[in-house]
């Protein structure tokens, strides 16, 4: 059992080209072990009152989010660009220049597309602040040649539910710092077990979530209904486990043999959606930088229309989503700052439409039914 552990976090540690790899329970705990053990570092070095801030992009899901409250970092949304739907550079520079006591900057490789993590990462070191580059979703990807989760002071993997390797389970952090590696394997060591109460705690969640979120497209002032959620559910995103599946991990093992592959057909799924709706005006798609490894197929288009797509699409019971929505109105606003709204993320929470590549779920066939669909829905005056 130590063996196959030992074995998966070498290769992950290989894979991002880092020193240490710690395996977790799941990505989500991996940022809060993350977050919690650059902040004791922090409290260590300047003492009670150092920095408590952190910058993460507006779109992305609730777990990066949820993870820096719990580690007690407040939240300062940075927008994304249009092009590519992740951190902008620009904003970026623009809050670390005029918000002090920022401690980190999270960078998420949103729906497997490659951030500019050169940079992203030569800003974090001209303000000093620490760089996490969360490849949640873009395991065997990179940016300028550079694996995804090698860039900054610490990498994140997740295996769970749709990622690229899914196993329903697990995370890693990567670091070459060995002094964050035991800050993170202390604080992991000192979690919870997952409470019995988690399962009932995450249907309720999944209730929760659509239904305050139907509220919130109704009127955007009911996004603070959302506000509470990190609180209630809790539970659900940090837990420590004892003893690690053997059987997940082999099967993360056996993945990794493949991941060029698989990780080669969604793009190739990918390229088919572009080629096949590429005459569609009513389309903006994304430009990809070299080394990304979609997680989906994500492009945009104008809300009234994207809601007729997504009903038909369903109707014929064909998977579509509109993730991912712009958080910054989910979270509470960060207290005494006078923060820019975070604009193009708030135009793609409208317009952002996913449809699926993962090989487990889709194939060509699929592919050009949708593609037709969507064709035909378009054309119409
Ligand atoms: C960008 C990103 N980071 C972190 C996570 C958390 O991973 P996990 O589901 O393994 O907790 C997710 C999961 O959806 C994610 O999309």
């Amino acid at each position: 059992m130590n063996n196959v552990k030992q074995k998966l976090e070498q290769e992950l540690a290989a894979l991002a080209q880092r020193t240490h790899c710690l395996l977790v329970s799941r990505g989500a705990t991996g940022l809060y072990v993350a977050y919690s053990a650059i902040k004791k570092i922090e409290a260590q070095q300047r003492g009670a009152g150092g920095k408590s801030r952190i910058i993460v992009p507006s779109i992305m899901c609730h777990s990066p989010a949820n993870t820096a409250i719990y580690a007690g970092l407040e939240l300062i949304f940075c927008d994304v660009n249009p092009v590519d739907y992740t951190l902008d550079p620009h904003c970026l520079e623009m809050i670390l220049r005029d918000t002090p006591e920022i401690l980190a900057v999270l960078s998420v490789s949103i729906f497997g597309h490659a951030p500019n993590m050169k940079a992203i990462s030569e800003i974090c070191n001209k303000y000093d602040v620490y760089l996490i580059d969360d490849a949640a979703q873009s395991i065997g990807g990179s940016s300028d040649k550079q694996p995804s989760g090698s860039w900054g002071d610490i990498g994140i993997y997740s295996f769970g539910h749709t990622k690229l390797i899914d196993v329903q389970w697990g995370g890693a952090i990567l670091t070459n710092d060995s002094t964050i590696y035991e800050a993170c394997k202390a604080t992991y060591e000192g979690l919870n077990l997952l409470s019995p109460a988690a399962t009932q705690l995450r249907t309720l969640y999944s209730e929760t979530y659509y239904t305050v979120e139907k509220l919130e497209n109704k009127a955007v002032e009911l996004a603070p209904l959302f506000w509470s959620f990190p609180h209630i559910f809790r539970d659900l995103y940090v837990y420590k486990e004892i003893s690690l599946p053997e059987n997940k991990m082999v099967t993360i093992l056996e993945a990794l043999t493949q991941l060029k592959r698989n990780n080669d057909t969604r793009m190739h799924y990918w390229q088919q959606y572009r080629e096949q709706l590429q005459e569609q005006d009513a389309l903006q798609f994304p430009i990809l930088r070299d080394g990304s490894t979609p997680w989906r197929f994500t492009c945009r288009i104008k809300k009234e229309k994207r809601a007729l797509i997504v009903n038909e699409l369903r109707a014929q019971k064909i998977d579509v989503s509109t993730w991912y929505p712009s958080l910054q109105k989910r979270f509470p606003p960060a207290v005494n700052l006078n923060l820019l709204p975070c604009h193009t993320a708030e135009v793609l929470n409208d317009e952002l439409l996913n449809l699926w590549i993962d090989p487990a779920k889709t194939n060509s066939e699929t592919i050009k039914r949708t593609c037709e669909l969507v064709n035909k829905l378009l054309s119409k005056p």
